[in-house]
C-alpha cells in the first residue's frame, strides 16, 4: 500500500514538474487532489482497511496530500509571477505617444469685451450688478423718468408679454433695482446684460442686443466726473491716443445728456469721431424715486452698446455675426483675452 502511495506522490510531483501554465496546472490540481481525485480515492481505501492498520495509513495520505498540495502552491508562484512578468511586457505604455487633442473653446467676443470693461471698471471700485431680462414696466420705464404715455417711450419700444411685464429695452432697470437696494447710500455699479427692442434686424440692427450701464451716486458727483470715466473707458477699449467729443443730447433719465464719440484717423490721416455711447447726470426725478435726496445726492450715469464696441474694435461687417454661432467667425477671437 505504502507502495502505491509513494508511486501517486512521485507521479504527481513529477506531472507538476512539467507544467507550464495555470491551466495544466489546474487540470493536476483536479487530477490528485480534488474530491475525486487520486489522493482522496486513496483516504476512501481507509475503510477497507483493518482497524489497526488505519492510523498509519492516514498519516502517510496525510502527508502525500501536504506534499503534493506544498508543491502545487509553489509552482502557482511561480506560473503566477511568470504570467505577470509576460503582461507587464505585453501592456508596456509607450510615454512617448502623443496624447489627445482636446478642443478647447474660448469666450464669445461680447463676453470678452464685457469681462474687459468689468475688469476697468471694477479696478475703480464699481461692483456688477445684474437684474432680469423680462422686466416690469415700473423698472424699465417709470422709475427711469418714462411715464406710460410719455413719447419717448417711442424710441424704445419692445416686445410685451402682458400690459405690465416686457422684455428690457436698456439695462437701466437694473440701476432703479440698486437703488432702492442701497436705501439712500452712495453706489458705484455697472450692469451689463442683454436687452431688446423692436427692431427689423439687419447689418447694423438687431432686436436683441447686449449693453453696459454704469451709475454713479455721491454727494459732490459733477459732469467732471462723468467725463473722466468715460475718457478712461475709451481709453482703456481703443487706446491712449484717442479722445472723446460730447454733444448734447436728450434721455429722459439724464438731465443734462450727452452722446458720446471717440476720436479715430481717417485715411487721409484727419481726425473723425463716431457716436459710441449716452451719458447723463441723473435726473432728479429718478434720484428721489429711487430714493435720494436729489439737493443732497448727484449721479452720473452711462450706457454702452457691447456689440458697437466689438465692431469698432474688430472692423465686423454684421451685427448679425455675433447671433449666428458660425465656428470661423467665433475662432477669430480665440486667444484674444484681453482686448
Ligand atoms: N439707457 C440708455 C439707452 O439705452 C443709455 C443711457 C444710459 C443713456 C445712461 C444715458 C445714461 O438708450
Amino acid at each position: 500500500m505504502n507502495e502505491t502511495l509513494t508511486k501517486l506522490k512521485d507521479a504527481a510531483l513529477s506531472k507538476l514538474n512539467q507544467v507550464e501554465t495555470l491551466n495544466d496546472l489546474e487540470t493536476v490540481r483536479v487530477e490528485y487532489l480534488s474530491k475525486k481525485g487520486h489522493i482522496s480515492l486513496m483516504m476512501g481505501k481507509l475503510r477497507d482497511l483493518p482497524n489497526e492498520e488505519r492510523p498509519a495509513f492516514g498519516q502517510i495520505v496525510n502527508q502525500v496530500k501536504q506534499e503534493v498540495e506544498q508543491a502545487l502552491y509553489e509552482k502557482k508562484q511561480i506560473l503566477e509571477y511568470a504570467a505577470l512578468l509576460e503582461s507587464l511586457q505585453k501592456e508596456h505604455i509607450d510615454v512617448t505617444l502623443p496624447g489627445y487633442q482636446f478642443y478647447q473653446g474660448s469666450t464669445h467676443p461680447l463676453t470678452q469685451v464685457i469681462e474687459d470693461i468689468e475688469d476697468l471698471f471694477m479696478g475703480m471700485g464699481y461692483t456688477v450688478e445684474e437684474g432680469p431680462e423680462l422686466e416690469n414696466d415700473h423698472y424699465n420705464f417709470e422709475m427711469m423718468n418714462l411715464d406710460k404715455d410719455h413719447p419717448a417711450r417711442d424710441m424704445q419700444d419692445t416686445f410685451f408679454v402682458d400690459e405690465q411685464m416686457l422684455l428690457r429695452t436698456h439695462t437701466s432697470p437694473v440701476q432703479a433695482r440698486t437703488m432702492l437696494k442701497m436705501k439712500g447710500e452712495p453706489l458705484k455699479i455697472i450692469c451689463p446684460g442683454k436687452v431688446y427692442r423692436r427692431d427689423d434686424d439687419d447689418p447694423t440692427h438687431s432686436h436683441q442686443f447686449t449693453q453696459i450701464e454704469g451709475l454713479v451716486i455721491d454727494k459732490n458727483i459733477t459732469f467732471a466726473h462723468l467725463k473722466d470715466a468715460l475718457l478712461t473707458m475709451v481709453r482703456h477699449l481703443f487706446g491712449p491716443e484717442r479722445n472723446i467729443r460730447l454733444r448734447p443730447s436728450y434721455f429722459p433719465f439724464t438731465e443734462p445728456s450727452v452722446e458720446v464719440d471717440v476720436s479715430y484717423v481717417k485715411k487721409d490721416g484727419s481726425i473723425g469721431y463716431i457716436e459710441i455711447l449716452g451719458a447723463g447726470l441723473v435726473h432728479p426725478n429718478v434720484l428721489k424715486m429711487g430714493g435720494y435726496d436729489p439737493e443732497v445726492y448727484k449721479g452720473f450715469a452711462f450706457g454702452v452698446g457691447v456689440e458697437r464696441i466689438a465692431i469698432l474694435k474688430y472692423n465686423i461687417d454684421d451685427i448679425r455675426h455675433f447671433y449666428t454661432n458660425d465656428i470661423r467667425f467665433l475662432n477669430q477671437f480665440k486667444g484674444v483675452n484681453k482686448i
